[in-house]
């Protein structure tokens, strides 16, 4: 671990550390004037920088990572969008964003821009419930109850879609060469999700089995196409894409009938919502149809290719370490389990390194409830009461005070003592990977459950294939295991 490290992220340590010997400095970076400030800023957000750039190059110029800027959505033909941030940019600041004492959750998933309620029903669905909201705690809990009873179905679905999903692969590049393999894995993430969490199996409608993922699809896209650079050309995405919100009814029929389809065939799972945690049967469809389209089905579906990318994609020897190890450990697929897949200390090393350097959900967001101080690891800030604080991920996991040769992808980095102390560091989830999510936070409550299915997708994987070769979006070849 580099040197200068702060104190582990908990919750006490960010609300409750004195704000040290480091200088109080004032905050740098502007809004620009109304209208013009957001506007270029958008610009360069989308366009001319990317974000990436966007928030590197601004913390180059103010030499801080805790600045003012804007950041996009900024709509020219609606006032009620805030596009004011504080961008928060190293693990120690990144962190307030986890201090429920200090920050409010409520609407700020995906910024101070929220889509329309239409896409929920109407309700406000648990992601976007603040914990001080009663409401908060009982979808939280449903959330992670589903979770807990799912597990042994999750196994077994899990490894019955893999099967779906190598054989559709082996198949398409023996008739072209290659597998683009995105749509295959949604359709078998979506099949093993709603069989695991709603407890249903999509074969029970023809039309949700065969359309049900490409219906999700277009409701997740619909949500956030303002606040995502697309990469068309620029002057079409800007003027289409990004300067209004697209309205529910382009997908309301599709809602409709995954509403549906919830309603007349998640009974057990529905019911358990109403009479455990005290939710309507309404409140439970809906919360229960975002968790598995937007949380689960939208998290897999970005997180998966970036590592099923990294591991194919390998030139440098790890495809045989890891084989090695899974085949040491695991010996067969019937071998795949919770306690054999947790041993496998380079399979998990992978999974976090991934996870660091792709984070699937890039900018959180959370507002000051309060007016209190921050610190980077350089100085300390004044946040006012009702700003906008903005962590953009690739960043903040890059941060050289952490991490050493941040940029590297180094697959062992987890490994051992002084590896594990960094999972304190590792924030894909809304939290530290040693923190345990909660009524009282908003960590994801599926951290856990996603790092043991991507550890097990890739035991798997190293089960039937002795080498796999390809990349983030297609296979290219897989030679069949010899030893097993
Ligand atoms: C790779 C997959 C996943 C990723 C990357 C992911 C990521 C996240 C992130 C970043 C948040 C915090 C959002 C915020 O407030 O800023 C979150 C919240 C949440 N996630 Fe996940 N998630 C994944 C899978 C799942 C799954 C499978 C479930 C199934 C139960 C789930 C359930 C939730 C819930 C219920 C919340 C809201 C927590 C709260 O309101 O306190 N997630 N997830």
């Amino acid at each position: 671990m580099a040197s200068a490290s702060p104190p582990p992220p908990s919750t006490s340590l960010t609300s409750q550390q004195p704000p040290s010997q480091l200088p109080l400095r004032a905050m740098p970076g502007s809004y620009g004037w109304p209208l013009v400030g957001p506007l270029s800023d958008r610009l360069d957000y989308f366009w001319f920088q990317g974000p990436e750039k966007f928030f590197k190059t601004r913390a180059d110029k103010y030499k801080s990572t805790v600045f003012r800027t804007n950041i996009p959505p900024a709509f020219p033909f609606f006032g009620d969008v805030n596009p004011n941030i504080v961008a928060v940019l190293d693990v120690k600041s990144f962190s307030y964003l986890f201090d429920m004492d200090l920050v409010d959750k409520r609407d700020v998933l995906i910024g101070d821009f929220r889509p329309s309620l239409d896409f929920y029903g109407g309700l406000r669905v648990g992601v976007y419930l603040d914990t001080t909201e009663p409401k908060h705690a009982k979808v939280k809990s449903f959330a992670m109850e589903i979770l807990k009873r799912s597990s042994e179905v999750w196994l077994r679905e899990l490894l019955s879609n893999l099967d779906k999903f190598w054989e559709t692969v082996e198949s398409d590049i023996s008739k072209n060469d290659a597998a683009s393999y995105m749509f295959t894995l949604q359709r078998c993430i979506f099949s093993f999700l709603t069989i695991s969490l709603a407890g249903v199996n999509p074969s029970v409608s023809p039309d949700i089995a065969e359309n049900g993922w490409k219906m999700l699809n277009k409701w997740l896209a619909i949500q956030v196409i303002p606040t995502t650079k697309i990469g068309l050309l620029p002057p079409l995405e800007e003027i289409f894409l990004h300067s209004w919100a697209y309205p529910f009814f382009l997908v309301a029929g599709d809602y409709k009938k995954l509403y549906n389809f919830i309603s007349e065939h998640a009974g057990d799972v529905l019911r358990l919502g109403e009479k455990e945690f005290g939710l309507t049967r309404d409140e439970s469809v809906h919360n229960l149809l975002f968790v598995l389209g937007f949380n689960a089905y939208g998290g897999f579906s970005v997180f998966l290719p970036s590592l099923i990318g990294k591991i194919v994609g390998d030139n440098t020897g790890l495809q045989e370490r890891l084989r090695l190890e899974v085949r040491k450990i695991c010996g067969s697929r019937s071998g795949l389990n919770f306690r054999t897949v947790n041993k496998l200390e380079l399979v998990k090393s992978v999974v976090y390194e991934t996870l660091r350097l792709s984070p699937p959900v890039p900018l959180q967001f959370a507002r000051a409830r309060e007016a209190f101080k921050i610190s980077s690891h350089d100085a300390v800030f004044e946040v006012k009461k009702g700003e906008l604080l903005c962590g953009y991920q690739p960043l903040v996991m890059r941060d050289a005070n952490i991490f050493d040769d941040p940029e590297e992808f180094k697959p062992d980095r987890y490994i051992g003592q002084t590896g594990s102390e960094l999972l304190n560091y590792l924030f894909w989830s809304n939290g530290p990977q040693t923190g345990t999510p909660s009524q009282s936070n908003k960590q994801c409550a599926a951290k856990d459950m996603v790092t043991f299915t991507a550890c097990l997708i890739v035991a798997d994987l190293f089960l039937r294939y002795d080498k796999v070769t390809g990349d983030v979006s297609s296979i290219t070849t897989v030679e069949k295991a010899k030893l097993v």
